[in-house]
């Protein structure tokens, strides 16, 4: 980050701060006063999700000097292991000053708890809601007060692949409209060429779920993705049918070593030429910049087959305890999160588009501006696999349904896991 980028945040953030002191924000129902300290919670440990959540510390110390900020990130994709160690400290009353979580049910369970604090003066003062999207900001929202702030949106629906080895398979590099068969033949043709087909990070039951999630997409389109998410999608019918028989069928595909590799680990591999394919959401893509590999040259990317003019998102969102230790750092730091430069500097490292659509992205690198251009136009649905269109019960169930289909390949199997865990929901509060 530059200088002269740092001094005006600075300025920023610390006018905003004396703003919402004096304007009694969120942090006025603080029962203490200023603290020196500030503790995030995170699942941001691999190379690229380091440096990006370092540059929200960064700018945060920049325009506060004297916090001591506390990196409480717990590794595991996805936040498989963030969210165990969340819930314990929820239950044991001892909340980190501010976590990670994404819009929809998942900043749902948190509000319904009472577990985190208004945070909508950020939106007033950073005049937020005029360049924020209407749908993201009411899924962060409840009684028209926001209770979170977003980094960026990752888009899930994207496949991303080693172009030497397309090439050492004689595979022509996909474009738009690329089919889900397209995707099935190049898999069979780079598997006869003796490249391993499809990377996938199978340690991290994430990755599986986007792989899926994609696929069913590319089945069932945004109308089916609406069914879906207002519960009237047939699970036992011809459309999931198809979806699954494909799912199962890449998975044939995929790497032997899947089951031991992590999202990042099953990356990097595509990066070092390893394996041909990879359907991730674009932290793919900061990840393949943090390993060496280079767009347009070493790897390339096509929307996920049959997903084309869709925005399938994780949203990554920033909440704060209402019994935070240090809520006015806790604020403060959401306030930094909210400002252009800092969402700028962080999508680029992270791979994703910023939140905000006041901020000009032509310094970014060619697919991170067509993400942004396709963020600005495109529908944008909310993914299951990161808990934003359907409960986090309903999100572990279709983690355990789609394990249970990838060992048995049964959709009788994968049907009942989910109507399992459907049965679990607990009844929506009053
Ligand atoms: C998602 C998160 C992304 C990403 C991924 C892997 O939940 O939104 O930012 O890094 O997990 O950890």
């Amino acid at each position: 980050m530059t200088r002269n980028r740092r001094s005006g945040l600075a300025v920023l953030a610390a006018g905003l701060a004396l703003l919402l002191a004096g304007c009694g924000g969120p942090a006025s129902t603080a029962t203490s006063g200023p603290t020196r300290n500030l503790e995030v919670l995170s699942w941001w440990t691999s190379g690229s999700e380091r440096a990006a959540l370092n540059v929200l510390f960064d700018d945060f110390r920049t325009a506060h000097p004297g916090v001591d900020v506390r990196n409480a990130a717990v590794a595991g994709g996805g936040g498989s292991n963030a969210h165990v160690v969340l819930a314990n400290r929820l239950l044991g009353g001892d909340p980190p000053d501010v976590w990670q979580t994404h819009p929809g049910a998942s900043i749902e369970q948190y509000i319904d708890a009472g577990q985190i604090a208004d945070v909508s003066s950020i939106y007033q003062h950073d005049k937020l809601s005029s360049v924020t999207r209407q749908d993201l900001r009411q899924a962060v929202s409840r009684d028209g007060k926001q209770y979170g702030v977003s980094t960026g949106a990752h888009r899930i629906n994207m496949l991303w692949f080693n172009k030497r080895l397309l090439d050492k398979a004689t595979v022509t590099v996909p474009a738009g409209g690329y089919t889900a068969d397209a995707l099935l033949n190049d898999l069979a043709k780079l598997k006869a060429a003796g490249v391993v087909p499809l990377c996938l990070g199978a340690k991290d039951p994430f990755a599986s779920a986007e792989l899926f999630e994609n696929t069913l997409l590319g089945v069932i389109g945004a109308d089916g993705w609406a069914s879906l998410t207002s519960d009237r999608l047939n699970w036992n019918g011809p459309q999931v049918r198809q979806a699954l028989g494909r799912f199962g069928t890449m998975l044939d595909y995929a790497d032997p070593e899947a089951g031991a590799l992590t999202w990042d680990q099953a990356t990097r591999k595509l990066a070092a030429g390893e394996c041909a394919f990879e359907s991730m959401n674009d932290s793919a893509y900061g990840e393949l910049v943090v390993d060496g590999a280079k767009e347009g040259t070493d790897f390339d990317y096509v929307p996920y087959p049959g997903t084309d003019n869709l925005f399938l998102t994780v949203v990554d969102t920033f909440v704060m305890a209402k019994n935070a230790k240090d809520p006015q750092n806790a604020q403060a730091f959401l306030a930094t999160i909210a400002t252009a430069p800092t969402q700028l500097a962080f999508n680029k490292l992270k791979g994703s588009a910023p939140l905000r659509t006041d901020v000009d992205v032509r310094s970014l690198p060619p697919y991170q501006q067509s993400a942004a251009k396709a963020f600005a136009q495109d529908p944008v649905l909310l993914s299951i696999t990161h808990g934003e269109a359907k409960s986090p019960q309903f999100q572990q169930g279709f983690y355990d349904a789609i394990a249970a289909f990838a060992q048995s390949k049964d959709i009788n199997v994968f049907n009942q896991a989910l109507l399992d865990a459907v049965n679990q929901v607990p009844p929506p509060p009053h």
